[in-house]
């Protein structure tokens, strides 16, 4: 199992969309482990876009990151960084699919709806700037045998 960290952005918030987009996640099988609403910090916010220290957008990342509150999810599953990332769709709102977040619900290329860490190593470097060991839950839903095809756990009945 893998563990991803998403984040529903101020605009997502702002729209009213948090239901509707945790939803996808939910339904697609994917487990939350963690969730939490805040108004990030700025150092944090510069901490989590880091790799993109210098480029012309940064500066106007951290303030939009910052300007209003996010909603951070610790989500959970079987190759969730992939799955989670092909859910967002790509970055920007005018290019992404129809049927992904970003191309159902915006049309911006910065304020696009989420963030999704984009591989093991920045799932492992951003999820701590969120959640500590204690904020995060160890649960089964019980649909899992019927999420993923686990033979020896398959239900009868
Ligand atoms: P994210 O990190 O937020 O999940 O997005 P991403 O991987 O799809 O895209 P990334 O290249 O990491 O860019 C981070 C965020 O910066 C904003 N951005 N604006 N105006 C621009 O040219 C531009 N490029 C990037 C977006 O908010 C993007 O999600
Ligand atoms: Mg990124």
């Amino acid at each position: 199992m893998e563990r991803t960290l998403v984040l529903l952005k101020p605009d997502a918030v702002q729209r009213l969309l948090v239901g509707r987009i945790l939803q996808r996640f939910e339904e697609k099988g994917l487990r939350l482990a963690g969730l939490r609403m805040l108004l990030l910090p700025e150092a944090d916010a510069r901490r989590l876009y880091e790799p993109h220290v210098g480029k012309p957008f940064y500066e106007g990342l951290v303030r939009f990151m910052t300007a209003s509150p996010i909603v951070a999810l610790a989500l959970e599953g079987k190759n969730a960084i992939g799955i989670c990332r092909k859910l967002l769709g790509a970055t920007f709102g005018s290019k992404a699919e129809p049927g992904t977040i970003r191309g159902d619900f915006g049309v911006s290329d910065s304020f696009n709806l989420v963030h999704g860490s984009d591989s093991p190593e920045s799932a492992a470097r951003e999820l701590p700037i969120f959640f500590g060991p204690r904020d995060l839950v160890a649960w089964e839903p019980r649909i899992l045998p019927w999420v993923y095809d686990l033979p020896a756990e398959f239900p009868r009945g």
